[in-house]
């Protein structure tokens, strides 16, 4: 069974229950189908806790008594089989010796399986199982010490994904890490250290952070972490301090994640203004990486999901600005059928997690080419970031809701950002006259603008989403990459059909699909497509179809329904895909559903 999860370790702290169940509420949004903890006192008496359903459940489901100052726990999201208390997290040996949470795939499991653990019965369906019976089958059979036992097995398990914590019963304070394509972070304590998939999970009690790589074996006690590489050699390593603050990582007085995170994207853009602009206005960027730039003969945008939809915004952007040929890619599909590169590539990783394991498969192939690659990601220390050439930072403080939006603007604004400078350093007139400081104090008060009426929002999810079957967005050029990303999010958190279409494409095929009442939204903030545009929303509204508009102040008609402030041509997604954002919040909350948590998804995906 193949999973994809958020794990959580502490050794040497009396209250590990109480930590370890924060951390994983922290971490839910990695996956919330089932989870489960493992604690151990040091005097003989331990526990093992599992439920199907959220960490919530879990909560409930451990006892009072159940304590201990050691202990790993896990949050699931399952890509096979059913979520169910028997397939949760920790998984244990046969003798109940070995306990190990996951997060990853073995992928050849099946035939470790067959090879050497013939005799044994599994409780459960998972890889993970295979992997702790195999530990427990060496120590036993081959004699070897829990280390070596370990350090054999993923020399077994090869080349496939896994973070991994380990406790051995024999030796409670004990906690055995190692990593392979998924994220882990060591973090140091007073008196006692922690795991993690991510810092959030445990910047309440340390903001003092080891990075582990790839292949690495990590032994943490209470007192010292020691860190091996593969050959068993021993590395120092000093940490790093993480600034950002725990409480950055609440929702405060909002009801959801998702709507403080659609409110902070005014602060945001003022942010991405102050940070990459120097005093005297000009646009400031990394000259290595400026330089790499002007190098380039084309520009490679490789993403997932949200990431992606902004860099088909980016693609434009890129063009116009700085006149470089620029292609934005699926990462899962340039990973496995890669376009014929040009003759000097760079590559621009969009993530906000900066742990996508579909982008990073497409990056550890640049990287093996010699290729130079920018990651841009909301994630200090990720591993897109690590591992590439040069990063740029969102700053848009943690996106926990799992439906992105605060990335999403910001991820384009940073790609604005690269394009004027590139444009600049190459003389093109188009970036000259991009004036994007202060266009982003513009699209800063654009989409406080907008925030502020929400209750309008909401009655428009009311009237004209909450019951229908299908919706679609439709826009031309830029208006239509933004229908693409303002459709996912209304199937992410309403599970309402939904398509972002070509405004030109929708009589090749879609149109079909209109019947009395759809909502057909019309994105239009482009001179020279707008009227196109509208010939289009009458064709479905002559079918049916209920039609709205998102239209620049500008460009706008008497009956067009959500008008924006205006801002450069270029610069109006940021702008058109807030409606889109709170009408799915609104319909979504309506319709009684997680609006944070959506059915079947996951926010950080590190499997393939
Ligand atoms: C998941 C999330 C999406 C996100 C995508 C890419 O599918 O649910 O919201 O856009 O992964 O994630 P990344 O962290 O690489 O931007």
């Amino acid at each position: 069974m193949n999973v994809m999860c958020g794990i959580v370790g502490v050794t040497g702290n009396e209250n590990a229950v109480e930590m370890l169940m924060n951390g994983l509420r922290r971490l839910e949004y990695r996956g919330y189908d089932s989870a489960g903890i493992y604690v151990n006192d040091q005097n003989g008496k331990d526990y093992l806790v599992k439920e199907k359903g959220r960490v919530a459940d879990l909560a409930k489901a451990i006892g009072e008594d159940v304590h201990g100052s050691t202990g790993i726990a896990h949050t699931r999201w399952a890509t096979h089989g059913q979520p169910s208390v028997a397939n949760a997290h920790p998984q244990v040996s046969a003798d109940g010796r070995f306990y190990l949470v996951h997060n990853g795939v073995i992928e050849n499991y099946i035939e470790l399986r067959d090879k050497y653990l013939q005799d044994v019965t599994f409780k459960s369906e998972t890889d993970t199982e295979v992997v702790v019976q195999l530990i427990d089958y060496f120590v036993k059979h081959d004699n070897l010490t829990t280390l070596e036992a370990f350090r054999k097995v993923l020399y077994l398990v090869g080349d496939s994904s896994y973070g991994f914590l380990l406790m051995d019963r024999e030796e409670p304070d004990t906690l055995f890490v190692a990593k392979n394509k998924s994220p882990l972070l060591v973090g140091v304590g007073n008196g006692f250290n922690v795991v993690c998939s991510d810092a959030i999970a445990m910047l309440n009690y340390t903001h003092d952070f080891i990075e582990m790589q790839d292949g690495e074996i990590m032994i943490l006690t209470p007192e010292k972490v020691d860190i091996e590489d593969e050959e068993g050699h021993h590395i120092t390593r000093l940490p790093f301090h993480v600034s950002m603050d725990a409480s950055e990582a609440d929702k405060g007085t909002y009801p959801h994640y998702m709507l403080k995170e659609i409110d902070d994207q005014p602060t945001v853009m003022r942010k991405l203004a102050q940070t990459y602009f120097n005093d005297d206005g000009q646009v400031t960027i990394d000259d290595e990486l400026l330089a790499d730039l002007q190098s380039a003969d084309r520009l490679y945008i490789v993403a997932a999901g949200t990431s992606y939809h902004a860099g088909l915004v980016g693609e434009r952007l890129f063009e116009r600005l700085a006149a470089v040929p620029t292609e934005a890619h699926v990462s899962s599909e340039f990973a496995y059928n890669s376009p014929i590169l040009s003759k000097h590539p760079f590559f621009i990783f969009l993530s906000q997690s900066g742990e996508t394991a579909d982008s990073r498969e497409v990056l550890t192939e640049v990287n093996a080419k010699g290729y130079h690659s920018l990651t841009i990601t909301n994630v200090q220390n990720s591993t897109l970031s690590r591992e590439a050439t040069y990063t740029m930072l969102l700053n848009a403080g943690p996106e926990i809701a799992v439906a992105s939006t605060k990335a999403y603007t910001a991820q384009i604004a940073v790609e604005a950002i690269i394009a004027k400078a590139l444009g600049e350093a190459t003389q093109q007139v188009a970036a000259a006259d991009f004036d994007l400081r202060p266009q982003l104090g513009l699209v800063a008060n654009g989409i406080q603008a907008l925030v502020d009426q929400k209750e309008r929002f909401e009655a428009v999810a009311k009237d004209n989403f909450v019951d229908q079957r299908d919706a679609f967005y439709i826009g031309r050029g830029i208006d239509y990459a933004v229908s693409l990303e303002a459709s996912l999010k209304l199937k992410e958190i309403t599970y309402i059909h939904s398509e972002g279409v070509a405004a030109g494409e929708l009589k090749h095929g879609p149109i079909a699909l209109i019947e009395s009442g759809t909502p057909v939204i019309g994105i239009i903030t482009q001179e020279r497509t707008a009227s196109l545009t509208r010939s289009n929303l009458a064709e479905t509204a002559a079918r049916g179809s209920h039609i709205m508009t998102i239209v620049t102040k500008s460009l706008a008609k008497a009956h067009d329904d959500i008008i924006l402030e205006d801002v450069d041509e270029m610069l109006t997604p940021l702008l058109t895909i807030i409606p889109a954002q709170l009408i799915s919040y609104y319909t979504s909350l309506l319709k009684g559903l997680d609006v944070d948590k959506p059915r079947n998804l996951a926010k950080s995906v590190t499997v393939q």
